[in-house]
């Protein structure tokens, strides 16, 4: 780290969920979950620089909002260490905006990571995490990144040795869903003891082993958008016991070993119309890469 950087340039990197139990409501609105997460190699850029003030230019006009979760991050940051100094911030989106993959909440991480060494503030990992869970659930894992056992509402978040190196086919079927929208459709039927995920958990860093467990949001997100089931079960049919739900939705994800495996899913789905990429998991904390 570097006190006299004046730019910065981070990749934010999306997720998958390997599986994701819901076990409960908490009394402050949110639902209590157990999930293994996983980043993949499918990035936004974020580039950050000194300036007065804090603003944000973004490639995606219809995320270039006062509200946006990355000038939230810089600005609570700002607040949090009590210091004057700003940013510029300019976001190049290739994640899908509302897709269940963590596009924002992997910004705001970013924007946090970035902040804490372009204002050489030398927070820990986990005072950022801390902060982070305050933007948004998912905000904490992408903090740490890599494979991680995650709990509470998201803020718990417990990195794991890496699993097996996979290839992602993540076809996204054209509906934006909101994650407030999933959780309020939820009913208790839904709720799971977390078994599942913990069994996963423990597996996943074995050798050569590739575990997925259930997804608690799947029922209620396919019976709201029909069109997210017949993605899926298209998918499931090509590649039965290794197609799943990342989050919230609607992407739809199929792990294969090689990424020629990875592509050749994606090629047979390609007359669909659905947008489609693969990307590998990825083990490394998001991180700046260079000034
Ligand atoms: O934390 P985040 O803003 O990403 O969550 C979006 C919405 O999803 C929340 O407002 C809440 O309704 C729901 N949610 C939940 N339980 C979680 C995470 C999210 O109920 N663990």
């Amino acid at each position: 780290m570097s006190a006299t950087r004046s730019r910065l340039r981070l990749q934010a990197p999306a997720k998958v969920n390997l599986s994701l139990e819901v076990t409960g409501r908490r009394t402050d609105g949110y639902h209590e979950i157990v999930s293994v997460m996983q980043t993949v190699g499918l990035y936004d850029d974020l580039v950050i620089e000194r300036s007065r003030g804090i603003e944000l230019a973004s490639s995606d006009p219809t995320i270039d909002t006062p509200d946006n979760l990355v000038l939230r991050a810089a600005r609570l940051l700002q607040h949090a260490a009590g210091i004057e100094l700003g940013c510029s911030l300019r976001l190049y989106k290739r994640i899908p905006v509302a897709a269940g993959v963590g596009g924002g909440s992997s910004d705001a991480a970013a924007t946090l990571i970035g902040l804490n060494e372009l204002w050489s503030l030398g927070w820990p990992a986990e005072r950022l995490a801390g902060l982070g869970a305050a933007l948004g659930s998912d905000v904490p894992f992408f903090v740490y990144g890599g494979t991680a056992v995650v709990r509470g509402r998201g803020e718990i978040v417990e990195p794991l040795p890496a699993g097996a190196s996979i290839w992602y086919t993540l076809v996204n079927p054209g509906v934006q869903v909101p994650t407030a929208r999933i959780f309020s459709a939820l009913s208790s039927d839904a709720w799971t003891n977390g078994a599942q995920t913990r069994e996963v958990a423990k597996r996943i860093g074995s050798a050569g082993v590739f575990v997925l467990g259930p997804n608690g949001l799947q029922d209620a997100l396919f019976s709201l958008y029909p069109v997210v089931k017949t993605c899926f079960d298209r998918l499931s049919n090509l590649a039965p016991g290794r197609t799943f739900v990342s989050g919230s939705g609607p992407t739809i994800v199929v792990a294969s070993k090689t990424s020629d495996g990875a592509a050749e899913i994606q090629s047979q789905v390609r007359g669909e119309g659905w947008r489609s990429t693969i990307a590998p998991s990825v083990h490394q904390v998001c991180g700046a890469a260079g000034t």
